[in-house]
């Protein structure tokens, strides 16, 4: 009798080990699949005179898709990039202009998951990934919502289109124009000199940034008649853009082109926002950039700000770390 409760214990006590193990095998299944996916890198945008943080978020592990959707995945090597951004809490008329560290110390606000995919430079030329810069103007705007929520927005040079992507779904922007230049047609007459991407270009930025709200568009800072539509039915309120001085010979129409959104009397753009490296050796055409500007505001032509922004990955050295970006900020007198 003693024997056959010893043995009723011992299989009760292994039945009840063996449901411990499942479970936890189950749980540790379930949080490897749904829990938050390994984090790549974390960015923190720092103020270089004031030594402030504006911002930061976190780039996370892409999620992996088996198939390819659409023909840009079939035709060229592409990639996600993903990144997590707090999305401020709505601000009202009296606290619009909070400022940054306000916004980064807001335990109330939630966390935006953005995802943009990269292409090939076959495919896109010079847009065809996140550069840096358009990290800084995303972590840029996000710092100071109150200033573009409810804004139309229109980027200039988009590429991707992280800051236009960012722009609708974390600052809260009314509308969103993301446009660049690319070929319409493969048969396109093709100009050697230039880097246009591929009809491609249009679908990838498409799939990135078509939404309720945003939408895109081609125009190209050599077509001031592109530049003139554009900016008469989109109606921006804001122009954005990061890394667009590159070559000297791109430099006179895109400085027309930031005249035609911030000086012609038929536009209702009141502010321009540009973010550029400043990479040893230095982007060439950014010197004559830098005169245009002086120049222009000396004429009181607009009201011109820079600073100088760092971009820190996973640490916030003391020091000269990080990478250096201008902020150029033109508003209309
Ligand atoms: C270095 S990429 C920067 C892309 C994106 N803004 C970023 O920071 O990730 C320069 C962008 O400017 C665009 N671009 C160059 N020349 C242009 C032109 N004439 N008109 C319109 N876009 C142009 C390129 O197609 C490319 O997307």
């Amino acid at each position: 009798m003693l024997c056959l409760q010893q043995t009723l214990n011992l299989r009760l006590f292994a039945a009840i080990v063996n449901l411990w193990l499942c479970l936890s095998l189950l749980v540790e299944s379930f949080s490897t699949t749904f829990s938050s996916r390994p984090t790549v890198a974390t960015y923190f945008l720092v103020d270089k005179a004031s030594k402030q943080l504006l911002g930061s978020c976190y780039q996370l592990e892409p999620l992996l898709l088996e198939t390819a959707e659409d023909e840009v995945d079939e035709y060229y090597p592409t990639s996600r990039k993903a990144y997590v951004f707090d999305q401020p809490k709505p601000t009202t008329k009296n606290n619009a202009s909070s400022n940054a560290a306000n916004q980064t110390a807001n335990n109330s606000s939630n966390k935006r998951e953005i995802s943009v995919r990269r292409t090939s430079f076959g495919c896109s030329k010079l847009g065809y990934t996140v550069w840096p810069a358009s990290l800084v103007l995303s972590l840029d705007m996000v710092a100071r919502t109150g200033d573009y929520e409810g804004k139309r927005i229109l980027e200039l040079g988009a590429g991707v289109g992280l800051p236009s992507v960012v722009a609708g779904k974390v600052v809260g922007a009314s509308a969103i124009l993301a446009t660049d230049h690319w070929l319409n047609d493969d048969a396109e007459a093709f100009d050697d000199k230039r880097l246009i991407p591929t009809p491609y270009h249009e679908m990838n930025l498409r799939f990135n940034v078509q939404s309720e709200n945003s939408s895109i568009r081609n125009v190209d800072w050599h077509d001031i008649e592109s530049v003139r539509a554009a900016c008469t039915d989109f109606s921006p309120d804001v122009v954005i853009g990061s890394d667009l001085i590159y070559y000297p010979s791109d430099l006179p129409f895109l400085c027309r082109t930031l005249e035609h959104f911030l000086l012609d009397p038929s536009s209702s753009c009141r502010e321009i926002l540009l973010v550029s490296p400043l990479p040893e050796p230095i982007r060439e055409a950014l010197p004559q950039f830098q005169e245009w500007l002086e120049q222009k505001a000396l004429d009181k032509m607009f009201q011109l700000d820079t600073n100088t922004l760092v971009l820190h990955e996973n640490k916030i050295e003391e020091a000269e770390g990080g990478e250096h970006f201008l902020k150029v900020t033109m508003k209309r007198q």
